[in-house]
């Protein structure tokens, strides 16, 4: 049905791009007709629709897409800037991630990078704090060893009196951050209120006893997001978490926009719906680039040898899109967690570097005698790798960590 070719109206690969006027999507595409195909992505995805309509008008034209480059099937497809609104993620998706992914002539289409011109970039608010921002915080700054932090387990089910228990157990054996789980956010078994008041309640006593600075995401994902977020605020809280893909990236937006003063922790369960297959969706980097613009200070990327899918060029990848210059933006601080354990450290730092948050959910709250000598176990696997003594060797002096390998290093 869908016939868009007016003469291969929007493919143009033989003009230069003023790359400050265009912003670039990288496409993988599969179709019958790769050429056909990206020229009918093209039109749908900017002025086109399925046949020449009576409505267009030359001045119009300018907005058109058009295809820059087809090498295989990897095409590029520059937008003119006009065609987007500042500081709008969500027109944004809907321009160069909308319709198209389901168009007929498309068998497969991934939208895996893009480049943006740095008038539109700099119209986002991008991270408030970043990484920089908060280690600092924190106190990590001069140590620059990678964050220790938690998810309080079971996920789901505990009351707030005992999700502010494991989170003290969590901030005395030293983790620098706590944070609720994904699917944490407001149920009758644990009102948000009430656990914020109690978890904060434990971080204050935790800090105070281990004099050092700790933070607390709390999950406010759902309908009274900027509520509970100055809620947190006014409870002398420094951190709020959102799942930006089930929340969508207006939230993330929203919450950024509302400049409280607290860094946000951003999960991105549910973006394997569209990152997981290599031929089709968006990538992973993609999402984790409008994070950032977004205003995300800290965002799952992935583990490369935990418990989720992703290897290590796709994470390295996402890891990148974070740290990569981007307009007046900070760096965003890479989160890696899912199925971590203290005998994965070493690995994991050599892969990512010491610029990582490092969550462990199991990997603690599962160490044979709890969770204080979990956390601890898991600081010390970092102070090893920091000092470059093996894991096995500090081990020895460290019951701790000894009984975390023996239990998950086998
Ligand atoms: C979890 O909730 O178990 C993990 O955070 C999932 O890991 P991911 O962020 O790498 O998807
Ligand atoms: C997360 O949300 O990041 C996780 O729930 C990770 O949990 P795990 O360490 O138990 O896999
Ligand atoms: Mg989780």
């Amino acid at each position: 049905m869908t016939e868009i070719d007016y003469e291969e109206k929007f493919i143009d690969v033989h003009s230069e791009i003023d790359q400050d006027k265009y912003l670039l999507c990288h496409f993988h595409i599969e179709a019958d007709n790769v050429r056909h195909a990206a020229n009918v992505a093209a039109g749908e995805s900017s002025v086109g629709t399925w046949t020449p309509i009576q409505t267009m008008k030359d001045r119009i034209e300018r907005l058109a897409a058009k295809v820059v480059s087809i090498k295989g099937n990897d095409i590029t497809i520059a937008y003119p800037i006009d065609m987007f609104v500042d500081n709008s993620i969500p027109q944004l998706l809907s321009d160069v991630a909308g319709n198209i992914f389901g168009m007929k002539e498309v068998h497969n289409l991934r939208l895996n990078g893009i480049d943006f011109p740095d008038d539109y970039v700099k119209t986002f608010k991008g991270p408030a704090f970043g990484m920089k921002g908060v280690r600092k915080l924190l106190g990590t700054d001069k140590s620059g060893r990678p964050h220790v932090g938690t998810i309080v387990k079971p996920k789901i089910g505990l009351n707030p009196k005992e999700t502010a228990e494991v989170a003290y157990e969590s901030y005395y054996g030293g983790c620098d951050l706590v944070k609720d789980d994904e699917n944490l956010t407001n149920q009758r078994f644990c009102p948000f209120e009430d656990r914020i008041v109690n978890v904060l309640e434990a971080l204050d006593r935790a800090s105070e006893e281990t004099g050092e600075k700790k933070a607390y995401a709390a999950n406010v994902t759902g309908p009274r997001m900027l509520e509970q977020a100055q809620f947190v605020k006014d409870h002398g809280g420094n951190c709020v978490m959102l799942d930006i893909i089930a929340a969508g990236y207006y939230a993330l937006q929203e919450l950024r926009d509302a400049d409280l003063g607290m860094f946000i922790h951003a999960h991105r369960a549910m973006h394997a719906a569209m990152t997981r297959s290599p031929v089709h969706g968006v990538s992973m980097g993609v999402l984790a680039l409008l994070a950032r613009l977004g205003g995300a200070d800290q965002l799952h990327i992935g583990t490369v040898i935990g418990k989720m899918e992703g290897g290590k060029k796709e994470v390295l990848n996402n890891k990148e899109q974070l740290e990569r210059p981007m307009g007046p933006h900070e760096t965003t601080f890479a989160v890696c967690s899912g199925g971590l354990h203290p005998g994965h450290v070493p690995d994991l730092v050599s892969i990512m570097g010491t610029d990582i948050v490092i969550q462990a959910g199991g990997g603690i709250h599962g160490h044979p005698d709890g969770t204080i000598e979990g956390a601890r176990a898991l600081r010390q696997s970092v102070d090893a790798t920091m000092k470059n003594i093996p894991i096995n060797e500090y081990a020895k002096e460290h019951e701790q960590l000894a009984k975390a390998l023996e239990l998950w290093n086998k």
